[in-house]
């Protein structure tokens, strides 16, 4: 994937990030999702004061997408930290947003950015973060 384009994600996940909704933890997160057609969703952490409504960013991205009708995606940015923060380090996506990229997204293919800055990152493939994963042509 071009460096431009990946810098663009963070940049965007960056600036979701902002808009988490964190009360609870205090934990930001921003996502930026890209589409086959090159459009850009982006999301962030929403929590709730039942807690276990709370959703991630990566998700709130890709359902943001769905509803919009995109179900084809290249590649994700994450960044996150403590609020009032910068990142500090890497933050792996947790194993339900992994599984929901999988619903929709090519292991082989599918590029997971995980970002601490602009020049701070790293690309993995949606196989090696979800190997031997469950999706949908197991149902067929
Ligand atoms: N969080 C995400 O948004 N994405 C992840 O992949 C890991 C965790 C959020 C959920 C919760 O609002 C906060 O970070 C602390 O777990």
């Amino acid at each position: 994937m071009k460096e431009t384009l990946i810098e663009i994600l963070i940049e965007e996940a960056l600036e979701a990030r902002k808009m988490a909704y964190t009360p609870y933890s205090h934990f930001q997160v921003g996502a930026a999702l890209l589409s086959g057609n090159q459009k850009i969703y982006t999301g962030c952490n929403i929590e709730n004061a039942a807690y276990s409504p709370s959703v991630c960013a990566e998700r709130t991205s890709i359902f943001k997408a769905v509803t919009e009708g995109n179900k084809e995606f290249t590649a994700i940015a994450i960044v996150g930290g403590a609020e009032g923060k910068d990142p500090k380090e890497m933050l792996p996506p947790c194993g339900v947003c992994r599984q929901v990229i999988r619903e929709f997204c090519n292991p082989e293919t599918f590029e997971i950015i995980l970002a601490v800055s602009k020049n701070e990152y790293r690309c993995y493939k949606l196989k090696d973060l979800l190997p031997f994963s469950f999706g949908p042509e197991n149902l067929q």
